[in-house]
């Protein structure tokens, strides 16, 4: 956390995903849940994170794991109870941790009452302009209203049987059929998730992460996607007075409340619009998550984010890993170190203790950047993405809607390891009635939070140094960087203080700074030399009144 006073929480913080399937089982159903989350904030506290953000936890019949609400003022039997989240935030408060909550406003579950109400009440219905119903083209309007592609791949709308048994309109969902997008132009809509998020406010959340959040305002006329066209749903304008609504919301509670967007963009300029200083407060990062482990490219991507963040006074953010990708240590064990989603995921050969080595000093790197930084859970045990979850195991919709060719995102999502030698390696009680959800590999005996405590040389441990002196350390957190002259393939700042963070991408060992004292190094330094896919943090006697600019 930035240690200036007059900073925010979020413009510094350390913030970690806990996505509740694969946390922690406190009932022994083999699916992690509130109760499993409270019995281990301990571990987020020892970790040292100021923040938690939760994935999904609503009643929802689980098409895309939960990202289908058909309930947002309530918890899925399946996690618990709306009482056993607000203890969880009031127990995450008196350890000094914030909270985040999940809202999901571009679609609903097509369980959700408003959507049943619109099936149920046939052509006419009042419900229907809550959401996208149009008539199909062609004769017999059996052609669907647009060509659109799918954010998971696949046609983006599914026809509708009229109450008579007669074939009738279709309606829009820009990911699974079970997860129909609201109609944003609608003023139902509008009031309903501005109530929605009261309702978590009021109940202490401290934040609210915003899923898929250029997505919510369309292009009412549908015309199809064209490249020399605006985009019919990505980005429209209008989307902003969403946010600025929003913005009015949060700044009416006490405690500085945060609004964290998704926003996959790759246009910076269109990226910061969402961060404008009565927008969003922050979002994530998907550049640098996808960025090559090699120093031009991540230097150019740390540049553009900062440039495109300082004219909106708005924090940056580093995000390696989340629920939605291949996991970083599997990713930059690769050739090809990138990741986007129109790329292959799995049966690509991975080193993974090069992953891992890299995966360290990546760890370094994004502690030391100015702004904010969020940490997936099992990140901090070096977890790699598990690529051999037997098919008819896999439960995200990416795999059947891509033809099954894209194995989706369960590798990534796999239960934790918290103890012991074999599964479920004390994710659920002993003695649960069931394995968990998704099988872990036998191998993650060594990566457990107990075999790694107290390892030097662990992940784990790592992680705990790095968040204990971020959170020592004035220069750290929210601020400036100012770049340092260092050879080629090294990546070397400045957070001012004296505290320098050096990071050899080069491929060969490069001599240290004279004059610094190291801090914590991503993996034992060659005495003087700084080995490659290594990163360091150094205290450097600086002249008095020298700070970056
Ligand atoms: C976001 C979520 C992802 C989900 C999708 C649809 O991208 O992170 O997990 O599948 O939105 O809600």
């Amino acid at each position: 956390m930035s240690r200036a006073d007059d900073s925010p929480w979020w413009r510094g913080a350390v913030i970690y995903q806990v996505y509740p399937r694969s946390f922690a089982d406190g009932d022994g159903d083999g699916i992690g849940d509130i109760a499993g989350i409270r019995s281990r904030l301990d571990h987020l506290c020892t970790l040292g994170v100021d923040a938690i953000w939760f994935s999904p936890w609503y009643p929802s019949p689980m098409a895309d794991a939960g990202y289908d609400v058909s309930d947002y003022r309530d918890i899925d039997p399946v996690f618990g109870t709306l009482a056993e989240v607000e203890a969880l935030i009031a127990e995450a408060h008196e350890r000094g941790i914030r909270t985040i909550v999940d809202v999901v406003p571009n679609h609903c579950s097509d369980a959700h009452p408003w959507f049943q109400a619109a099936l149920a009440g046939g052509p006419g219905a009042p419900e229907r302009d809550l959401f996208w119903f149009r008539p199909g083209r062609g004769p017999g309007g059996d052609q669907r209203p647009t060509d659109w592609i799918g954010e998971f791949g696949g046609e983006t709308w599914t026809r509708t049987t009229n109450p008579d048994g007669t074939p009738g309109d279709w309606y829009l969902h820009l990911f699974a059929p079970q997860q129909p997008d609201f109609n944003w132009d609608h003023p139902r809509v509008r009031a309903e998730f501005e109530d929605i998020l009261r309702f978590w406010f009021d109940r202490g959340a401290d934040g609210i992460r915003i899923d898929s959040a250029g997505l919510l305002v369309k292009d009412g006329t549908l015309p199809e996607v064209r490249p020399d066209q605006p985009h019919p749903f990505h980005d429209l304008d209008g989307v902003h007075d969403v946010y600025r609504a929003w913005r009015r919301i949060a700044d009416s509670y006490p405690g500085d409340r945060a609004l964290i967007g998704e926003v996959w963009l790759p246009d910076r300029q269109r990226f910061a619009n969402y961060l404008r200083p009565d927008e969003l407060h922050a979002a994530f990062n998907f550049d640098f998550l996808g960025c090559a482990w090699d120093a031009a490219a991540l230097r150019e991507s740390i540049d553009g984010t900062l440039s495109a963040h300082a004219p909106v006074g708005a924090p940056a953010t580093w995000v390696l890993s989340n629920h939605d990708v291949t996991r970083h240590v599997t990713r930059y064990g690769r050739e090809d170190t990138t990741f986007s989603f129109a790329k292959k995921r799995e049966g690509i050969f991975s080193d993974l203790e090069l992953g891992t080595t890299r995966a360290r000093a990546a760890a370094l790197l994004s502690l030391a950047l100015p702004g904010a930084a969020y940490v997936y859970q099992g990140e901090e045990l070096g977890l790699p993405e598990v690529e051999d979850i037997p098919p008819e195991l896999r439960t995200d919709p990416m795999w059947p809607r891509s033809g099954y060719v894209d194995p989706g995102r369960d590798g990534c999502r796999v239960p934790l390891p918290w103890s012991g030698d074999e599964p479920p390696f004390g994710f659920s009680p002993d003695g649960a009635a069931s394995a968990p959800w998704l099988p872990q590999p036998a191998h993650w005996k060594d990566r457990t939070v107990r075999a790694q405590t107290g390892d030097p040389h662990s992940m784990l441990e790592l992680y705990r140094a790095a968040i204990a002196i971020r959170r020592a350390e004035p220069a750290l957190g929210d601020g400036e960087l100012t770049w340092l002259p260092a050879p080629d393939g090294v990546l070397a700042f400045s957070r001012g203080g004296g505290f320098h963070c050096l990071v050899n991408l080069s491929g060969a060992p490069v001599p240290l700074p004279a004059g610094g004292e190291p801090l914590l190094a991503s993996r034992p330094l060659d005495d003087d030399l700084l080995p490659p896919d290594t990163a360091v943090w150094l205290r450097v006697a600086e002249p008095a009144g020298t700070a970056p600019v």
